[in-house]
């Protein structure tokens, strides 16, 4: 047992001593060394921020994205390229002293300084430093990491991700990598991308049957394949087994969409839970996700959270992401919101009765009377639902549910799932679908088990906390109808 151990504790060793270091200093690392004699040697590289050359000296600022912060660098001026302006990639060695200006308590006083990358200012359409419109940076998706707002974005998107993961770990749920090509169209709503070679391939198989090949062979499976709309039914295959499973992946939508809230690629985290009767557990672990998320994210970067509050276009932003964390959401069923909305039919594009699906403009001004608030509208009408929803005993409504919130509408969308085998294969026949889903129907025919779940669109809960208005801009590279160049 003794030598068993001593064996893990030398392994551990092992593996800590091989963790990867390039052995040079991030600017992080700069900001965080213990300072000896209160001046020590650095030497490190980054991409200038700001520039100012005077006759003698040179002060710059530069950034190697290891933290928000810039370092500030003084050098001689006669150290300077010609060529050093904003913008360029350059090598600094010099030593770090405490600094006299008032906006920083350090500073480095260069002895060194080498151009890596020149920087056209007269050609770069992203000057560094320049306040740009984000419909405009939005058009030079290779340059707009640069920009102190996109820049900002992603590591808050970084954060927001890891909070998921951890807030998925720490309830037991085990993370599942649902596939990105899938024979299904989960959502039943035809707005799948579908898979072809751009050549004809053999679709011969190993024994030595031709399968039915389509398109001349162009469909390399050899039968009709799509990008994942929902890892939902692949993950309802894990919950035969795990109580608890997630994903977090690209999921890809070809709605003809260019509107504020829709993209054609997006990241969705989906969550399927076994032994759940009620969709007042879903709602809670819904609720539950978004509020430990958003309240994560705003205790690890609240400067930065505050930014794009500040940013906002609504001067409301702060209060509105504060109710997604400490205010209990509203609980409505679709028939009630729908005598709400009736009501008001004259301020709707699309007038509703009963039976309607709700638009966006519904789904805002639900939230708005609910205050402003996050509503549940739960059990809508069985047609308005895919296939998988549990039928409720009412036989015309199906135990699902719509998270809305403000500004964006529907956040989250999930359900109670059908367990019972006779009554998902009366619906698949009804739908003509029974055939291709023989394997699901399998799940209900081996030790089924009363099950449940969700998928929130991970860039509408940063466009609603964060308050972006347009979804494009919470995305390193957004997709849309006509734009997917980079
Ligand atoms: O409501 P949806 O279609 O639900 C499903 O796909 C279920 N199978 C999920 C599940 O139960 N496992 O999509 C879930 C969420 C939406 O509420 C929305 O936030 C987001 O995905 N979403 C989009 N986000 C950005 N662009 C689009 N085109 C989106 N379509 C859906
Ligand atoms: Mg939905």
């Amino acid at each position: 047992m003794h030598t068993r151990l001593s064996k893990l504790n030398s392994l551990q060793r092992l593996c800590l001593h091989r963790r990867y270091s390039t052995g040079k200093q991030s600017i992080y690392d700069i900001f965080n060394q213990t300072r000896k004699n209160g001046r020590f040697s650095v030497s490190t590289e980054g991409w200038i921020k700001s520039f100012r050359k005077q006759k003698k000296f040179t002060f710059f600022h530069l950034n190697d994205g290891t933290c928000v912060k810039s370092l500030q660098v003084v050098a001689d001026s006669q150290l300077c390229d010609s060529c050093l302006s904003a913008g360029c990639s350059v090598r600094v060695e010099g030593d770090l002293v405490r600094s006299l200006g008032p906006d920083q308590a350090v500073e480095v006083q260069a002895t060194n300084i080498q151009l890596i990358g020149e920087c056209d200012n007269k050609e770069n359409p992203l000057k560094p430093k320049s306040p740009y419109s984000l419909d405009f940076t939005r058009q030079y998706l290779h340059l707009r990491p640069r920009t102190e707002h996109h820049g900002q974005l992603l590591r808050l998107r970084n954060t927001a991700s890891m909070a998921i993961h951890k807030y998925f770990q720490d309830q037991g749920y085990i993370f599942i990598h649902t596939p990105i090509l899938s024979s299904n169209d989960c959502e039943g709503a035809g707005e799948t991308f579908s898979i072809e070679t751009d050549v004809s391939v053999s679709t011969e198989v190993s024994s030595g049957q031709d399968e039915q090949s389509d398109h001349d062979g162009k469909l390399f499976f050899g039968h009709p394949t799509y990008l994942t709309v929902s890892g939902q039914l692949h993950l309802e295959t894990i919950t035969g087994a795990f109580r608890k499973a997630y994903n977090f992946g690209p999921t890809f939508r070809a709605e003809n969409s260019v509107g504020r809230h829709h993209l054609a690629e997006f990241y969705m985290i989906e969550a399927e839970i076994a032994f759940t009767e009620n969709l007042a557990d879903i709602l809670r672990e819904m609720e539950s996700l978004v509020k430990t998320t958003c309240c994560d994210v705003l205790e690890k970067n609240a400067e930065m959270v505050d930014y794009f509050w500040k940013s906002s276009t609504n001067p409301e932003q702060s209060i509105i992401a504060k109710s997604l964390i400490d205010r209990h959401y509203v609980r409505m069923t679709y028939t009630e919101a729908i005598k709400v909305l009736e009501r008001n039919n004259d301020k709707f594009v699309y007038k509703l009765k009963w039976g309607c699906d709700l638009h966006k403009e519904h789904e805002k001004y639900l939230v708005k009377y609910c205050n402003n608030i996050p509503v549940f509208v739960t059990d809508f009408p069985t047609s308005l639902k895919p296939f998988y929803a549990r039928r409720n005993k009412d036989e015309e409504t199906v135990a699902a549910v719509d998270l809305l919130v403000p500004e964006v509408g529907e956040l989250i969308g999930g359900s109670l799932r059908e367990e019972r085998y006779d009554v998902i294969k009366s619906r698949l026949d009804e739908l003509g679908m029974t055939a291709s889903y023989q394997w699901y129907l399998d799940l209900r025919r081996y030790g089924s088990v009363t099950h449940g779940g969700f998928g929130m669109g991970f860039e509408r809960l940063l466009q609603c906390f964060l308050g972006i208005s347009n979804i494009k801009d919470t995305i390193p590279f957004p997709r849309w109808p006509h734009h997917c160049s980079l």
